[in-house]
């Protein structure tokens, strides 16, 4: 999957994160999922705290929306610590339900293969 193809950290670059980032602008999203994400980013807080991607050295981090990204597929720190407070915090997963009922299969497919063509070259 092109989320590990984003975590070689001798080859992600500026660039193909910048890419990512254009993929996720893409989406069409309506308002209520865009309410609920950033909930979703509110359980996260402290994990985000913990969060540290300051290996990816090609990137230049002083964006926090490649911070994000990075963040959000690569970090195992963060990651790990995500996984561990949706075990123990049925809001959160109360909340990560809500979301998936408003995902559209289509503006999946779109977002897939944003990605898919920026790990084709
Ligand atoms: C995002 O959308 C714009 C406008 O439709 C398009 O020009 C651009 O290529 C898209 N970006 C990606 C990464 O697909
Ligand atoms: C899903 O996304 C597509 C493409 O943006 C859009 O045309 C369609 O109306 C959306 N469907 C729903 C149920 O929101």
């Amino acid at each position: 999957m092109s989320k590990l193809l984003l975590c070689i950290v001798v080859v992600t670059d500026t660039h193909i994160v910048d890419k990512v980032v254009e993929c996720e602008h893409n989406e069409t999203k309506s308002t209520e999922k865009i309410a609920l994400e950033n909930k979703f980013k509110e359980f996260l807080k402290d994990c985000f705290k913990k969060a540290d991607v300051s290996a990816y050295t090609k990137v230049d981090l002083a964006n926090d929306e490649r911070k994000l990204m990075l963040t959000l597929y690569c970090d195992q720190k963060f990651l790990d610590c995500g996984a561990q407070e949706f075990k123990n915090n049925q809001a959160f997963r109360d909340l990560q339900v809500q979301i998936n009922k408003l995902e559209n299969k289509t503006e999946q497919g779109i977002y897939h293969k944003c990605l898919m063509y920026i790990f084709k070259k």
